[in-house]
């Protein structure tokens, strides 16, 4: 009998060690995408294309100025991060379009829902988060 609890116990942890090591995985983004130029120019048409989409589509999770804070936050298992450190902001544009294009876990995958243009312009918005 206590070997049996033992074992589903540690069964148990193993399960729970395994959740969180997925978790805090990092997200290696492809070299094709990583390298990707942006073909859509910073502009202030590009920024409030991508602002309009963003209020609609993004803010329930990264919040209002994408510091992670919105509403649906509480429901999510992992957090969607800080978008004005210079942790987010030192990465490629290639990387927010990959990450944006394709989810993972709580991360919509907006692949077939956005265009790759609205994408863009939303990378290009994301970039105003900077401190
Ligand atoms: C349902 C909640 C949810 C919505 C809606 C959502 N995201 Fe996310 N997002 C997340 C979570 C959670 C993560 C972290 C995922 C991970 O690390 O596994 C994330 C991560 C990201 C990342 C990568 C962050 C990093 O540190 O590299 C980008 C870029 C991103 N989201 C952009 C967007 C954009 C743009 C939208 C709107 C079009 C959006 N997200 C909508 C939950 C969401």
């Amino acid at each position: 009998m206590k070997t049996i609890k033992l074992f589903f116990v540690g069964a148990c942890l193993l399960l729970i060690s395994a959740t969180l090591v997925a978790q805090t995985k990092p997200w290696v983004v492809p070299a094709n995408f990583k390298s990707m130029k942006n073909p859509v120019a910073m502009s202030d048409a590009s920024t409030t294309a991508g602002q309009a989409l963003y209020k609609k589509t993004c803010t329930p999770c990264h919040g209002k100025t994408g510091l992670g804070d919105g509403v649906k936050v509480k429901s999510l298992k992992t957090m969607p991060g800080n978008m004005s450190l210079s942790e987010f902001q030192n990465l490629a544009d290639g990387e927010h379009f990959y990450k944006t294009k394709m989810g993972r876990g709580d991360m919509t995958k907006y692949e077939g829902k956005l265009s790759d243009e609205d994408i863009w312009n939303l990378v290009n918005y994301m970039r105003t988060f900077k401190k």
